[in-house]
């Protein structure tokens, strides 16, 4: 049975999780501005005291918190867990947006937020999940990569596809020109998913996830 994310009647509430630059927060905020996004980013969090998307989004008066991640490298520890938990759920968030957060999310977590919670990784999946993506591509001598929005599910940027954007691996491309045009295919892409989920326009059936309009 298809399950449908989204409402049309109130404003779908964002929260976004970045560690780093934070251009696709920056992209999917400048849509909502655009007015080509029906949603609001109600909070943005961060585990790294001074990643550039917490400066972005107070810039835009958006609340921006960091919230210590714990003693883990790779995840956040249970009670960090609970915290970012806690603080998504009195911003009143329908949908959580992953933007270069990089941690992985675990039980509390996941289940707080089930089918609710989406990442953009910069490969066409499952091709080269994980670190560097755009590395792994280019080594690999693939001629066609892009990046992909999924939701979250317990694996490494394994859960169901929501949408995807190709972009051509170029003969002269290093890893660093290969990365930036990915980044750019991130912009168009991910506001256009959000929007989607937003306006209830997408439904799921297992891993099967269809664009209703
Ligand atoms: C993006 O390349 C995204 O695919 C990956 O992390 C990066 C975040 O970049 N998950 P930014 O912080 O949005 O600029």
């Amino acid at each position: 049975m298809p399950v449908a994310i989204g409402r049309s009647f109130q404003t779908f509430r964002l929260g976004v999780l970045g560690s780093g630059k934070g251009s696709n927060f920056v992209a999917i905020a400048d849509a909502i501005a655009a007015g080509q996004v029906p949603a609001e980013v109600a909070v943005v969090l961060s585990d790294v005291t001074d990643a550039g998307i917490l400066e972005h989004a107070r810039k835009r008066n958006i609340p921006a918190q960091f919230i210590a991640p714990g003693k883990f490298r790779t995840k956040l520890d249970e009670d960090a867990e609970d915290s970012y938990v806690n603080a998504l759920q009195k911003a009143r968030v329908d949908l959580v947006v992953l933007a270069g957060f990089m941690r992985v999310l675990k039980g509390n977590f996941l289940r707080s937020f089930e089918g609710r919670i989406i990442n953009i990784h910069p490969s066409l999946l499952p091709s080269f999940p994980g670190l560097e993506a755009w590395k792994q591509a280019l080594d690999h001598g693939v001629k066609v990569t892009g990046c992909t929005v999924h939701f979250v599910d317990a694996g490494v940027d394994s859960g169901a596809i929501i949408g995807q954007q190709t972009v051509p691996v170029l003969d002269h491309d290093t890893p660093e020109t290969l990365h930036q045009r990915i980044h750019a295919a991130e912009h168009e892409l991910y506001p256009q998913c959000v929007a989607a989920i937003a306006c209830g326009n997408i439904s799921v059936a297992g891993r099967r996830v269809v664009w209703t309009k």
